[in-house]
Formats: structure tokens, C-alpha cells, sequence
């Protein structure tokens, strides 16, 4: 069964999925490489990979709106529960569950997860997604390179999706080395171009990506998406 990958820029994704969507890091408002609103997407189910402005985003009023099922650390979950959320499943780094799309285990990420009030957000995580649909998907989240990401070699990852802009997260040189760790079939860069911080040559990346490991990377423009076939 095919798995539609959806790119809404910065480090927002949207996964179609045996007819339901996973929304990841939905930040529109504010983010200088968005095309649409937070009013345009639906959702079933928000993945929030941390506390930072640009991937917590529009949680809030994206899951009021559609109800959706936000999946976050118990940390974050505390406090969309005290914005008024109540639809939510709080995981925690290298505990998985069993949701209606598939497995959703959160992995390691180093970063930071401050919340935008100031709150205590908890540890940054990604996630490894073994979906119904028998594609697996990791989302690595704002991270620096972690020789643990070895271990996802053994979950034969379809489609890693990584931070590749420097500054914040992984350049283009260690998310090279990333790929080695892991490797998926297909990479998908993110969290790039979006400031002067973080812009990076992604052809640049696509070509050594391609040269020197065996994934073949593909670069998406906001609302552009990728098959898995
Ligand atoms: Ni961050
Ligand atoms: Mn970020």
C-alpha cells in the first residue's frame, strides 16, 4: 500500500497513510517557507517532536479545529492539556505504541525542548513510525548526530527524514553520516532555507547523498510530496 509523504517546509510534514493523515511539526504560522495556513490542513493524528516555536507550531489550534490525536512528550502533553487540549497520548524517549496508522516510537534527539511560554517542555525526541501500510518512517527531529542512530539499520527504514540546515540541528556533514547509520532507501532533507541560520546547499547534499551512500535523496519543495510505492 502506498504512503503519500506530504513537505509543508521548515520541518512540517503530513504522512497519508491507509486513508488517514499524520501531521509532524505543523508550523505554518510565522514560518517564511509555508505556502498554506494552519486552516488548510486536516489531520487525524499531530505528532510534536519537541517544545521549540517552529515544530510545536499551530498544535493548538490545528487540534481544536480537527480533533485530532496529539502525540508528544508527557512533558508537552501537561501543558496542551492546561491550553485546553484533551485529545492526547503522551510517549516518551524509546517507548513505543500502537495507534490505528501503525507503531509510533519516540527516539532519541539531542536538542532542547523549551516550551515558547518559557515552560519546561521535556526531552526532544523523533519518531520511528511502522506503519499499517508496511512503510517504515523516521523522522529524526531537530537533533545533532548520534552514533545510536545506528540502531535504526535494523528497522530497514523506507524513508529517513532529516534536519540537514546546520546551526540548530545536523549540517549537511554529519546528516551524511546519518544516512550511513541508518541506511534508509530515500532520504528526505528538512529544516533547511527557511532562515539565514540554516541555509545550506541541499543540492550539494543530494549529490554527495547519492554518490556516497546507497538512499537516494530527493529534495521537496513546500507541498511537494514523495510515493512510497
Ligand atoms: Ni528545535
Ligand atoms: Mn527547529
Amino acid at each position: 500500500m502506498s504512503v503519500q509523504i506530504i513537505y509543508h517546509g521548515h520541518s512540517a510534514f503530513s504522512i497519508v497513510s491507509d486513508g488517514m493523515r499524520i501531521l509532524i511539526d505543523p508550523f505554518f504560522t510565522d514560518n517564511p517557507a509555508a505556502k498554506i495556513t494552519e486552516q488548510d490542513v486536516s489531520a487525524d493524528f499531530i505528532l510534536v517532536s519537541h517544545g521549540h516555536g517552529d515544530h510545536i507550531g499551530d498544535t493548538i489550534s490545528i487540534a481544536k479545529r480537527t480533533g485530532a490525536l496529539v502525540i508528544c512528550n508527557f512533558e508537552i502533553v501537561g501543558w496542551l492539556q492546561k491550553k485546553g487540549l484533551q485529545n492526547l497520548h503522551p510517549l516518551h524517549l524509546g517507548g513505543g505504541n500502537q495507534f490505528p496508522f501503525g507503531r509510533c516510537k519516540m527516539t532519541i534527539a539531542h536538542h532542547g525542548s523549551g516550551l515558547p511560554d518559557g515552560s519546561y517542555g521535556g526531552n526532544p525526541g523523533g519518531f520511528l513510525l511502522q506503519l499499517n501500510s508496511g512503510k517504515t518512517l523516521y523522522y529524526a527531529g531537530d537533533t545533532a548526530l548520534t552514533y545510536d542512530m545506528k540502531w535504526l539499520a535494523d528497522d530497514h527504514v523506507d524513508v529517513a527524514l532529516l534536519p540537514i540546515g546546520d546551526n540548530f540541528t545536523m549540517g549537511p556533514d554529519d546528516a551524511l553520516k546519518a544516512v550511513k547509520l541508518i541506511t534508509p532507501k530515500t532520504v528526505i532533507p528538512c529544516h533547511y532555507g527557511t532562515w539565514p541560520y540554516i541555509d545550506v546547499n541541499a543540492e550539494d547534499f543530494q549529490a554527495r547523498c547519492n554518490q556516497e551512500t546507497d538512499a537516494n535523496c530527493v529534495l521537496l519543495h513546500t507541498e511537494q510530496s514523495f510515493i512510497i510505492e
